[in-house]
Parts: structure tokens; C-alpha cells; sequence
């Protein structure tokens, strides 16, 4: 007899179910959007349906490219089958250009380029609101070994190498993002998400926001700007 398929976890954005194989889940992406730590909330009719194509075309891509990750297959519109890794409380950011919490966290100038991506790791913690950690609390709490530690920030840098680049040849700019790693036998898988929601992609030309940004700042069309990077990067929706 198959076992029923049962809600496993219910983020801000995606819901995990499981399936007939335990090291497997179905992942969910919901049209509900969130920021400021789950504070500003509203459902976005389709964000789910971009996110999901979104995610798969990115994880493929970095797939192709030599970085391994959970997604296995697109199972609908809206729908993903990814590894079940055990997740690593901690998000990984890189940042080509400075903006957001960077800014107001040391008081510089927004729009400084760096000539080396600048790298953070958050932790993952909404109501503490995903403070600012560095590389000791990490190994002092146990949240991650320094093998860990130097893989995540040597994959995430690699990983803005292979997007900044697909990013700049659509006339777009990879100015942020966050990813998160999880363990999956013995190693290091690049899991959860990347989309829109994520990350901060502006446009080349015109310098506009095409991101979660636009939610943020309430600038209207954030679903339509999702699906504008999408086609500019070739992604079928
Ligand atoms: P945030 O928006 O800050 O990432 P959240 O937890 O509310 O927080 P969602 O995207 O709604 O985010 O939920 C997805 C959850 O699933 C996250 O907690 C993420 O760490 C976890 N996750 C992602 N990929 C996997 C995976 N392959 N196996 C198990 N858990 C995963
Ligand atoms: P950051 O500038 O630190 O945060 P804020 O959105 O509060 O200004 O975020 C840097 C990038 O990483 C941005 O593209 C959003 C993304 N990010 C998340 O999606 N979730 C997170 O929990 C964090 C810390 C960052």
C-alpha cells in the first residue's frame, strides 16, 4: 500500500510534502509572499507558478555547471521533487553591489560595486530577524563544521560566477542573493530555492528592480516583473 503524501513543514512561501520515497520531497511553491521577517504578507495570484519554473531552470543550469543541488524534477505547474536534506540553519549571502540590510547595518553608501562579491551568513531565525553571524558561532553553536563553512562560501561564490554571467548577458544584474545548503549522505547540497524572491536583480539598462524588492517597496507589477526575467533568460512560462 503507498503511504499518504503528508505535510512535512509550511514556510512564508513553500510547503514540503512527503512521498513514497523518504528521500524524497514534494515541494510546494505557494503564491503567498513575505517580507521583513513574515511581517509584510500577501498572495501574489502566479508567483508560484514563476518561482517553481524559475527554480528549476537555475537548478538545472547550476547543475549543468558543476554544483550539485536537491531539485530531481518539475511535477507541475507549481510543484517540485527535490532531495530531503537536513537543512543548515544558516542563509548565505553574496553581494556583488550594496544595498539592503548591508546599507543600513553599516551606514555606507548604497550602489558601491565590489570588486570581490562581499559574502555574509545570516542566521536563519524570523524572530531574532536572521541576525548577522560570522564563521565562530557557527562551529560554537554547532550549526555547521568549518569543512561546512568553507564549502558553502566557496560554492556560493562559484555560484555567482555562473549567474552573474547568465545574468549579464540578458541585460540583467545579479546584485544579491541568499542560498541555503543542506546535508544529503555525508555532503553538502545546495537546496530551498532560487528565484525572485531571493535575490535582487536589476535592470541593465533602465537600473530597475525586477525582484522582491518591488513587493517591499510597494512598486506594483511583481509578478509581471518576476515573469520579465524569466523570459529574458529564456525560461518557458
Ligand atoms: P525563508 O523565507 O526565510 O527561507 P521559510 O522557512 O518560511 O523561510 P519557505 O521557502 O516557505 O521559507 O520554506 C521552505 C523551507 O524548506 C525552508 O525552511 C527551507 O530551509 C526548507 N528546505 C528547502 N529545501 C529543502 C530540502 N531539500 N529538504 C528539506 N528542507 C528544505
Ligand atoms: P539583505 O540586504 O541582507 O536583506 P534585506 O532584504 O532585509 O534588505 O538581503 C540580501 C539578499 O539576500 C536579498 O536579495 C534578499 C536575500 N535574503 C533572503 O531572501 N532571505 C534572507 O533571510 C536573507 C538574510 C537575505
Amino acid at each position: 500500500m503507498t503511504k499518504k503524501s503528508e505535510l512535512i513543514s509550511e514556510g512564508k512561501a513553500k510547503s514540503l510534502y512527503t512521498t513514497s520515497n523518504t528521500n524524497e520531497l514534494r515541494m510546494v511553491y505557494r503564491d503567498d509572499t513575505s517580507a521583513f521577517d513574515g511581517k509584510k504578507k500577501e498572495a501574489l495570484l502566479g508567483k508560484g507558478e514563476v518561482n517553481n519554473r524559475f527554480n528549476a531552470f537555475i537548478m538545472n543550469y547550476l547543475e549543468e555547471r558543476g554544483v550539485e543541488t536537491h531539485f530531481i524534477r518539475d511535477l507541475s505547474e507549481t510543484e517540485s521533487i527535490v532531495k530531503k536534506l537536513d537543512m543548515l540553519p544558516v542563509e548565505c549571502v553574496v553581494r556583488n553591489i550594496a544595498t539592503g540590510s548591508l546599507c543600513r547595518r553599516l551606514g555606507v553608501e548604497q550602489g558601491i560595486k565590489f570588486d570581490e562579491p562581499l559574502f555574509e551568513f545570516f542566521l536563519k531565525n524570523d524572530d531574532l530577524g536572521d541576525p548577522l553571524i560570522n564563521d565562530n558561532h557557527i562551529t560554537a553553536f554547532g550549526w555547521g563544521t568549518e569543512d561546512e563553512i568553507n564549502f558553502m562560501k566557496q560554492k556560493t561564490k562559484e555560484i555567482n560566477v555562473h549567474l552573474s554571467e547568465l545574468f549579464d548577458k540578458n541585460n540583467l544584474i545579479l546584485v544579491d542573493y541568499k542560498v541555503e545548503y543542506g546535508r544529503y549522505e555525508e555532503k553538502l547540497l545546495l537546496g530551498d530555492e532560487f528565484t525572485p524572491d531571493g535575490c535582487r536583480i536589476w535592470d541593465k539598462t533602465t537600473g530597475e528592480s525586477l525582484d522582491k524588492d518591488r513587493f517591499r517597496k510597494d512598486l506594483g507589477d511583481v509578478v509581471e516583473s518576476y515573469q520579465i526575467v524569466a523570459h529574458k533568460l529564456g525560461i518557458d512560462i
